[in-house]
């Protein structure tokens, strides 16, 4: 099959490759997906750069040996291993992410995948829509619905609001009842009051911690105020949810503004929750299904070809995607 592979660090147009390597076989509890889409996310430039530096060394980037990345899959079951509840040609979407950005294996014709790590596509929705649904998706949903019950009334700032958290974020917190206020560059403005935002607030001309607004929650997709200057922003009970490995390189990019964050919540000064992207098969299924009633849609920057994704991943790396950024492989040749 084709994958796409890397065996060493580096920028992506220099260290990924397509190649032919042997198909991947179900194990017990797996499923061979024949990969139709998947999407880039952060682990993804961060396990192809190996940068923050900070992550390698605490082992939390696997050595890029002739392995492929990508961890967020759209596609049509081919085969199966042992007691899994899906039967071959099911449409599926899920993860193989795990928190240790060993993301292995999207980014090829066919991947095994967990059963428990996918939920089926609903009718109505695509390939890609799907697959740009995983990790965005799911980690806005444990955001909005999880780490901050969000509800009627509250007001929601979600910073970053125009990427693929962010897009799925303002959709969220609009759907259970919020008053939500995006804030993200100038040509994004209309994109996000179109997803629900109230109000939206641009980040060239204002800074959303110099106002006099209070926020009952704010997710910080972007860190690039101090937390503490966030908290400001925050009603007397509000919850700040920093969300960002930030986009700078070298040892720790954003790692030093989420430590000061954890910091200033021990204090107790501010209630500071970190929030997980859980790619449960429950998790998977609630956002199959608010894609099918219609109440959050995948907002797709750009689709790339399979062989194109090295360029797809750069175009993340440049940090103002708009919405998701998909590789679309076709169907292929059917298997032997
Ligand atoms: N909790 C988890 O497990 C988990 C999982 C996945 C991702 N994350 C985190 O979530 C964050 C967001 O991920 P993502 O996929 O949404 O990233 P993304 O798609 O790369 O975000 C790009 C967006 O950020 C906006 N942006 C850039 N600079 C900004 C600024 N100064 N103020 C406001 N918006 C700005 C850009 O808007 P403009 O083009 O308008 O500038 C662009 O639309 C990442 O940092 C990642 O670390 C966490």
């Amino acid at each position: 099959m084709r994958a796409i592979v890397q065996d060493r660090y580096g920028p992506p147009g220099e260290v990924l490759e397509l190649k032919e390597i042997e198909r991947p076989a179900p194990g017990p509890g797996e499923v061979l997906v024949r990969v139709r889409a998947s999407s880039v996310n952060t682990p993804d430039w961060i396990a192809v750069t190996g940068v923050p530096y900070a992550l390698r060394l605490q082992g939390r980037v696997r050595r890029a040996a002739n392995v492929v990345r990508g961890s967020d899959v759209a596609g049509i079951v081919e085969a199966v291993g042992a007691g899994v509840d899906f039967g071959v040609g099911d449409r599926v979407f899920g993860s193989l992410w795990t928190s240790r950005f060993v993301t292995a294996g999207a980014f090829a014709e066919f991947t095994a995948v967990p059963a428990e790590r996918l939920a089926p596509i609903p009718a109505g929705v695509g390939f890609e829509e799907a697959a740009a649904s995983v990790m965005s998706g799911v980690t806005a949903l444990c955001a909005m619905r999880d780490t901050v019950d969000v509800r009627e009334g509250m007001k929601v700032l979600v910073n970053g609001a125009s990427g693929g958290v962010g897009t799925f974020a303002v959709q969220l917190a609009a759907h259970f009842g919020a008053e939500v206020t995006g804030v993200c560059g100038t040509s994004n403005l209309d994109m996000v009051r179109g997803l629900g935002a109230r109000h939206v607030i641009d980040y060239t001309r204002t800074d959303f911690t110099e106002g006099s607004e209070r926020y009952d929650v704010i997710l910080d997709n972007v860190l690039n105020h101090p937390p503490s200057r966030t908290a400001r922003a925050l009603a007397p009970d509000g919850v700040l949810i920093p969300n960002s490995i930030g986009n700078g390189g070298g040892l720790l990019a954003g790692l030093g503004r989420m430590a000061r964050a954890r910091f200033l919540g021990a204090a107790g000064r501010v209630d500071v929750r970190f929030s997980p992207s859980e790619a449960s098969r429950e998790n998977l299924t609630a956002v199959s299904e608010l894609l099918a009633s219609g109440a959050i849609r995948a907002v797709i920057d750009r689709s790339y070809p399979l062989e194109e994704t090295a360029q797809a991943v750069a175009h993340m790396l440049g940090h103002h995607a708009r919405g998701n950024i998909v590789i679309s492989v076709p169907e292929g040749p059917q298997a032997p």
